[in-house]
């Protein structure tokens, strides 16, 4: 390529930043047709972010089975793995033979973060924030009538001194209920706003104001039982205890066990529009807290010998604003959800999570991950090899019979069907 320096290239409407696009890089007319081949629309697609040329697609599945607080849920899941939706789904039915998940969350407090440096007497600098607490929350939610009115907005502060590096500094919380948003929006722009006003009662300078993606007043509690039959036996209850056991005790297996229960928790975030890093953040600050990295869930036996799972994390996400009502696939995926408010979506998201992580501990504990993953990646090879229609499934029992799932072996076996 010859350079990446293209001045004015956001200036460009969507086909001409293409074309350039094309031309550096070499791209065929077909490749740029997928790339614009858009189900969302370029034009939103290019009012949602910067120097739009096409968008990209992950597959959506929907993950049945699923009974949270008594009510049934069909869950759209964005995902590119294999094995998870259909794991989703199972997992959901062994839940469903205890009664199903059950869910319940926090209001939804969002906070932003606002520093303060420059203080020469920090205590006395804090006691005039708090003094001065109504008029702080006053100017935060005049920059949002809207949701005043509905019962939200700016509700409290929480003020902490940092002993840091450079210094004592001063740390505002600016505690706000942002009811069915996401909030980061609402809670930035109000630690704005307040800034100058800080900055006039405390002498010093203000530095950051941004929302702490630690939502940890906004958070989603979720509980199962799982009939031990429903499992697959006492061996699997006590199997996935001592999975659970390793994972809280290390850290290096439970970043892999979060990122099970992330599959979930991030497949339902994409299908719906939220902003899943602020999740992916979000979760593993939280596990985090006691000053060591630990699982979001835990895993008992109860005194019936059931399975009894428990999962506790932060959810901040919305029903409204951001890309939830922009992309009109977001909107179609709540409608399949059916949900109403933040709140419940954060619960589904929860329990879906926690179901998510059943369904890989049980598998862990019994055949091991591979063996259905194994199907669904020789599919995804006979296909690459060319495969078509009954093709794909004959191509994947032989190479599954075979044990041997590469592209190499996939190929021998399409051409021995064909006759070659
Ligand atoms: C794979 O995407 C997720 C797992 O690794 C989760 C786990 O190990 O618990 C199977």
């Amino acid at each position: 390529m010859s350079s990446s320096r293209i001045p004015n290239f956001y200036r460009l409407n969507v086909d001409e930043r293409a074309k350039i696009i094309k031309e550096l890089t070499g791209l065929t007319d077909d490749e740029l047709n997928i790339l614009k081949s858009s189900k969302i629309g370029l034009s939103i697609a290019d009012k949602m972010i910067e120097n739009v040329i096409g968008t990209f697609e992950l597959p959506l599945g929907v993950a049945t089975n699923f009974l949270i607080n008594n009510k049934d849920y069909l869950i759209p899941m964005v995902i590119e793995e294999p094995s998870v939706v259909a794991a989703a789904s199972n997992a959901a039915r062994m839940c469903r033979e205890g009664g199903g998940l059950f869910a319940v969350s926090t209001e939804s407090i969002m906070f932003s973060q606002i520093q303060v440096v420059g203080v020469t007497s920090p205590h006395t600098s804090v006691m005039r924030i708090l003094q001065n607490k109504d008029e702080i929350l006053r100017i935060a939610n005049e920059k949002d009538p809207i949701l005043y009115s509905l019962g939200g907005g700016a509700k409290d502060l929480e003020v902490r001194l940092i002993h840091s590096s450079v210094g004592t500094m001063i740390v505002i919380h600016l505690i706000v209920d942002v009811k069915d948003a996401m909030g980061a929006n609402a809670v930035n722009t109000m630690a704005e706003a307040v800034a100058p006003y800080i900055e006039k009662i405390t002498g010093g300078k203000v530095l950051l104001r941004i929302i702490s993606n630690l939502a940890d007043k906004r958070l989603v509690k979720v509980w199962t039982k799982v009939p031990k039959e429903a499992v697959g036996g006492p061996e699997i209850v006590d199997g996935i205890v001592y999975a659970w056991a390793f994972a809280a005790s290390d850290p290096y297996r439970a970043a892999t066990h979060n990122k099970g229960i992330m599959n979930g928790v991030i497949a339902v975030g994409l299908a719906t529009g939220q902003d899943t890093r602020a999740l992916e953040a979000g979760a593993h600050a939280y596990a985090s807290k006691s000053g060591k990295y630990t699982t979001l869930s835990t895993w008992e036996k109860n005194e019936d010998g059931d399975l009894v799972g428990y999962l506790e994390m932060p959810m901040a996400v919305g029903v409204v604003g951001g890309a939830t009502r922009v992309n009109p696939l977001a909107k179609i995926s709540l409608k399949i959800l059916g949900v109403k408010t933040a709140r419940e979506l954060a619960e589904v998201m929860g329990s879906v999570g926690l179901a998510q992580n059943l369904a890989a501990l049980r598998a862990l504990v019994s055949e091991g991950i591979q063996k259905g993953h194994m199907k669904l990646h020789a599919r995804q090879i006979a296909i690459a090899v060319g495969a078509q229609g009954d093709e794909v499934d004959k191509v994947v029992s032989e190479m599954v019979k075979s044990g041997v799932i590469r592209i190499d072996k996939a190929k021998e076996i399409l051409s021995k069907l064909r006759g070659n």
